[in-house]
């Protein structure tokens, strides 16, 4: 089959190699019909994520047809067309009873500090991932969904990580109504954290980032006022300036270890890597929210320690939370905003890659290029 591979930092290739097949019973094989590439895929793309082994495929956002499935598998059949979850899950572990769907105990040697993620390194389990023709499900029980017969394939793979995310980012925020909402990034977790904060009773919705494109898309797609970081001296001063001085209520971090706006960071969290990333974003929303706030923390961080200040966050009484987020748990609710149109996922989608040329996709949304906001790969498409 064909397959995306790793082959080090910003090198990607489509290669050649052997179909997965049938490991355990409740294993399934899915014809992968739309991939997609996620900003948490530029972390490994940058080589920013530890053991990243070359030749694995990436891949953690995908939809396809079910091709086979293992002795045990009793919800799903060959043909069926399915969703899958970012999560890799158990089902039946202390965390995965409790609906801790990304934290499982049984999918990862690595369980005690991360829970399994499809094609994300050997620090999350090892699974080859989705950016390719084939894909190995475990415990195909317990994440695939058949897809509604009316949704919108795009709408389906954009269910698998992005839209499931940033939706709970505004969960995590515990938004109260009339509540003001900062958003750091306008990658397609914020514009969605931005979407939903509206549906939870959000009383002003801000979204903070640098790219010009993306904050018109936070405006269009959003419904947000917007903030370009680069124009200000000090955002969090102009944040506290348009939010009665006293901050705002809720911040919701969609940006993560590789933030922009801070040179020294940057160097040593980035170039360095002499802490787990650059809490640019995340520190910021620190500052710029009131005491007594909420922070919801998606962007993802590596495992090694940050500059966060944490003494402002504790002096300050705020509250930080933050997880991997539980995909399928969000289902159910996120399945009937999608119906009734509340949120449209696929108007974030500006681009159809076929495999064959994944490199370049990796390329153009790594470096912001050609209005990327969302970046589809199309396995069938020559
Ligand atoms: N928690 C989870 O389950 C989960 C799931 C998916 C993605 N993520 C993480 O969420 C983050 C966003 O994902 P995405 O797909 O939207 O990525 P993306 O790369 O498309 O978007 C990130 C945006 O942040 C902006 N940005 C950079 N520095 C900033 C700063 N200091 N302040 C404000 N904006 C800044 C960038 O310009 C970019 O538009 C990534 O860190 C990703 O790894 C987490
Ligand atoms: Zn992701
Ligand atoms: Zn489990």
């Amino acid at each position: 089959m064909r397959a995306m591979v790793y082959r080090g930092p910003y090198r990607i290739r489509t290669e050649e190699k052997d179909v997965p097949r049938i490991e355990h019973p409740n294993d399934a094989i899915v014809r992968v019909t739309l991939a997609a590439i996620c900003g948490s895929d530029l972390h490994l793309y940058h080589g920013l994520m530890p053991d990243t082994r070359v030749g694995t495929t990436f891949g953690h956002e995908f939809i396809g047809v079910v091709d086979s499935v293992g002795p045990s598998v009793q919800s799903l059949k060959p043909g069926d067309r399915v969703m899958v979850p970012f999560n890799i899950s158990c089902g039946s572990c202390f965390y995965c009873a409790r609906g801790m769907l990304a934290n499982c105990h049984n999918v990862n040697p690595n369980a005690t500090a991360v829970g399994g993620i499809y094609g994300y390194s050997h620090t999350t389990g090892g699974y080859d991932g989705g950016q390719a023709e084939y894909v190995r499900v475990p415990f195909a029980d317990v994440g695939p969904t058949v897809i509604p017969d009316w949704m919108h394939d795009e709408d389906a793979v954009l269910l698998t990580d992005a839209t499931a995310t940033g939706y709970f980012g505004a969960q995590l925020g515990d938004i109260r109504q009339g509540d003001v909402v900062v958003v750091f990034g306008a990658g397609p977790v914020g514009l969605v954290a931005a979407q939903s904060a509206w549906l939870m009773g959000a009383g002003r919705v801000i979204v903070v980032d640098h790219l010009d494109y993306r904050l018109e898309k936070a405006r269009d797609f959003a419904h947000a006022e917007t903030v370009n970081f680069a124009e200000h001296d000090d955002v969090v001063v102009h944040l506290k300036r348009i939010t009665d001085h006293l901050g705002a209520d809720v911040a919701i971090d969609c940006v993560g270890a590789e933030a922009d706006g801070n040179f020294m960071q940057q160097v040593a969290g980035t170039k360095l890597k002499l802490q787990g990333g650059s809490p640019v974003a995340l520190n910021w929303a620190i500052d710029a929210v009131r005491k007594g706030a909420t922070i919801s923390v998606m962007g993802a961080y590596g495992p090694v320690p940050s500059a966060v200040k944490f003494g402002d966050a504790m002096n300050k009484g705020l509250t930080l939370r933050m997880n991997q987020c539980p995909v399928k748990r969000q289902w159910p609710r996120l399945f009937e905003h999608v119906r009734n149109g509340h949120l449209r996922p696929r108007d974030m989608v500006t681009h159809r890659i076929p495999l064959e040329h994944i490199a370049e996709g990796y390329h153009i949304f790594s470096s912001k290029l050609d209005g990327c906001i969302k970046p589809l790969i199309v396995p069938s498409a020559a």
